[in-house]
């Protein structure tokens, strides 16, 4: 072992990995390591329990029957609404509105600003983005003649923030992510935003990422508009959320168009529903939603600032013991306190996917590719990384084996 656990400040992770089925699975006759958690993390058996619970006992629409069943699918449905905004620490409920995942947040985000956006005006992002909060702005800019300005990101995986606040002057919206999926850096969300709402500049902070592993709180980041997954943060697949301050949903126009996000339907006009219906056209994901919320249970009784202390401890020793590896190049901050546990690395001249593929074989799950991330994959100047990324579930047995994987890479192919 690398290292064994203080168990008096840490995680039990042996009791956590217990609560999740998959991860007693073998994987070409190997225990599973699972690190591939920034692309989708597991689940517990509690959250698979609320899916079968709905299924099984109250599957029905909401906001429309008024019929038992209906009333307790309604109910456990906002229910997962007060949980979001509790977890982030938003102001009110109605200031959270269900979407299928974060890429959709954040093109609603982008929908609600793309009016006040002007011929010749700025909207900054950085070279950090995932394509989820790159490719709706760089639309808008060309949609709307607008300049997309692009911040640079440091050598050591940095926001460049000198390049930042030249860029900002006069910017209408600063869209950034608050931890990259690839750097694995930690952006100072808070004084970033700061910096943007001097210059009068919407921000738009990407939390995918980020909500998973630290803690988030929107009445002290103060951003405008904030995107989750729900499936990053041990929930279901096909729900996100978007935070948007209440005032800017209100007088943004609607997403779409349809069921439930009304009031009236005349023929000649309809009414919007109030936020945040009106931006939840048609039915919802209305299982997934319900069962994102003892996800939300379980992360708030771990607790998120043990959860972060966990993943800091592996982070640590990680960059440690990987640095040790012949011609393994990790990108991203050095320092273990600016980033998060997810290491996009490569091994010498050998390309990402053999590294993947030889991994599996070894029953260790991690990406490789382009992680949505092309436009930082060219300023790295590769074209894909390996990639893997821990969550509460993983321990120093996961690093030693990816750590003694990586050596069979290298014995395979070199
Ligand atoms: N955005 C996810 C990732 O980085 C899918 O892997």
């Amino acid at each position: 072992m690398l290292k064994t656990r203080d168990t008096s400040h840490s995680l039990n992770v042996d009791k956590i990995r217990s609560d999740f089925p998959i991860l007693k699975r073998r994987v070409h006759g190997k225990r599973l390591v699972y690190l591939d958690n920034a692309a989708t993390t597991q689940k517990p058996k509690q959250v698979i329990d609320a899916l079968s619970d709905y299924y099984s006992n109250y599957n029905s629409n909401i906001h429309r029957s008024v019929h038992l069943l209906a009333e307790e699918a309604t109910e456990a449905f906002e229910g997962t609404r007060s949980k979001v905004q509790q977890f982030i620490n938003a102001g009110s409920q109605e200031e959270i509105i269900f979407t299928r995942n974060a890429t959709e947040a954040l093109n609603i985000a982008a929908s609600c600003t793309t009016s006040s956006i002007k011929p010749g005006e700025k909207i900054v992002v950085t070279e950090m983005e995932h394509h989820s909060n790159f490719v709706p702005w760089q639309q808008i800019a060309k949609r709307r003649g607008a300049r997309l300005e692009i911040v640079s990101v440091t050598d050591d995986g940095e926001i460049d923030e000198s390049d930042l606040e030249s860029k900002l002057a006069d910017a209408k919206v600063l869209a950034f992510t608050q931890m990259s999926n690839v750097l694995g850096t930690i952006n100072d969300a808070k004084k970033l935003t700061k910096l943007a709402h001097e210059q009068g500049a919407v921000v738009v902070l990407d939390g995918a990422q980020s909500s998973p592993h630290i803690s988030v709180d929107m009445r002290v980041i103060d951003c405008d508009y904030f995107a989750l997954s729900a499936h990053k943060m041990l929930g279901p697949t096909g729900v996100g959320c978007l935070y948007g301050k209440r005032e800017l949903l209100e007088n943004a126009p609607p997403f779409l168009l349809g069921g439930d996000m009304i009031k009236e339907v005349h023929r000649d006009e309809t009414k919007w529903n109030d936020v945040p219906w009106k931006f939840e056209a048609g039915t919802s994901n209305i299982a997934d939603v319900i069962a994102f919320a003892p996800a939300l249970d379980y992360l708030t009784k771990i607790g998120m600032s043990n959860l972060q202390n966990h993943e800091q401890e592996i982070c640590k020793t990680a960059l440690e013991e990987l640095s040790k590896v012949d011609d393994l190049e990790i990108y991203g901050p050095k320092d273990p306190s600016r980033r998060a546990a997810v290491f996009a690395f490569n091994l010498g001249k050998i390309h990402a996917h053999d590294i993947a593929s030889i991994l599996d074989a070894e029953g260790i799950a991690i990406r490789s590719g382009h992680h949505c991330a092309q436009v930082l994959m060219e300023k790295l100047g590769v074209p894909a990384t390996s990639r893997a990324s821990f969550y509460l579930y993983n321990d120093y047995d996961d690093l030693e084996a990816l750590i003694d994987g990586l050596r069979k890479v290298i014995e395979v192919l070199n």
